[in-house]
């Protein structure tokens, strides 16, 4: 870590924040996004638990260097313990703790949504003041929810049309999805719902045409709507990039966004292709650990300092 990075810190007793990182699609960089970002954090002396809830396909425990944990977040889901934190294992990293997924693939329809609330509780209460939520792929309720109970919300995708695809995909069903949870936005529920089936009989194919429809029948409601879109922030990692025509996908899909959203899709940047990951992978090393100078680990530390600044920036507008 750097000095400046450092005092960027000193003094400030931060809230804690979640962080979560999804992308729609699989083997897109999330897990390797996620323990990167971890491990940064921790590397900075931050209490950090970094938590897989990838409950298809669980991994985070292997690119952190850990052997399966003894106990994971499925012995929460089932029932064998109702404390979250009695999940928590150590890693051989000083301030870098995990939870580990699911050992057996779960289904999400086993877990009932008072087990959702109950997890999300209890993660909100975790000793630690950074956790990051490494999901799975898809657009489960259960990963959009979690996307959306994060303070930072991160999508990462590669520059290839199937992951951009994915990634709008995932996008779209996390802005839905969040304005179903609006009590302020009842009303529009129908509206909304319309808007989120392709082809339905209201004819709403954008969340800029479900805003005018809303103006419309109620211009009170479309405001609260406006309040509630400029204040979901959502950013976007470009993963594996390998040209300058790489990288400006970013911005193109941050043009996107504002274009067909309205919302100002923050671009952390990209991170560089790098052979030698698969060999951190192999030695189940943390890439910034078997690598500590590399590009990689530049392009990862400077996304987290750059998080870190903004979140000391909150911090500061709401004391
Ligand atoms: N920047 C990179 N350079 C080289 N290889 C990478 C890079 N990012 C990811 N990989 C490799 O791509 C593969 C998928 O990465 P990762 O497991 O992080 O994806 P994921 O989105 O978590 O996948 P899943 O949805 O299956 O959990 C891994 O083998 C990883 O080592
Ligand atoms: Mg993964």
């Amino acid at each position: 870590m750097t000095e400046q990075s450092h005092s960027l810190y000193r003094g400030h007793q931060m809230h804690k924040q979640v962080w979560a990182i999804g992308g729609g699609k699989g083997g897109v960089g999330k897990s390797l996004l996620s323990s990167s970002l971890a491990f940064c954090l921790a590397k900075q002396g931050h209490s950090t638990i970094a938590i897989d809830l990838d409950l298809g396909g669980a991994n985070l425990h292997t690119v952190l260097g850990q052997g399966p944990p003894q106990r994971c977040i499925s012995d929460f889901l089932n029932g064998n313990t109702m404390e979250l934190s009695s999940c928590i294992t150590p890693t051989q990293y000083p301030h870098l703790q995990i939870i580990g997924g699911a050992k057996d693939d779960l289904k999400i329809t086993q877990i009932d949504d008072q087990k959702i609330t109950s997890l999300l509780q209890q993660i909100r209460n975790l000793n630690a003041q950074f956790i990051i939520l490494d999901l799975g792929a898809g657009t489960s309720k259960f990963t959009l929810d979690f996307f959306n109970f994060a303070q930072v919300r991160i999508i990462t995708a590669l520059p290839e049309p199937t992951s951009i695809e994915n990634a709008y995909r995932f996008l779209k069903a996390s802005y839905y999805q969040q304005l179903l949870q609006h009590p302020e936005l009842q009303s529009i529920r129908p509206l909304i719902e319309s808007a989120m089936v392709p082809n339905h009989k209201l004819g709403i194919l954008s969340p800029q045409q479900l805003l005018t429809e809303v103006n419309f029948q109620n211009p009170a409601v479309a405001n609260e709507l406006k309040r509630i879109i400029r204040d979901w922030k959502v950013s976007l990692v470009i993963n594996q990039s390998r040209s300058q025509t790489d990288v400006d996908v970013g911005f193109s899909m941050k043009s996107v966004a504002k274009k067909y959203f309205g919302i100002d899709l923050d671009y952390l940047g990209y991170i560089e292709y790098e052979p030698n990951v698969w060999q951190s992978v192999r030695r189940m090393k943390p890439i910034l650990a078997e690598f500590p100078n590399s590009r990689i680990a530049t392009h990862l530390e400077r996304i987290v300092n750059y998080l870190l600044k903004q979140a000391r920036i909150e911090h500061t507008l709401t004391e």
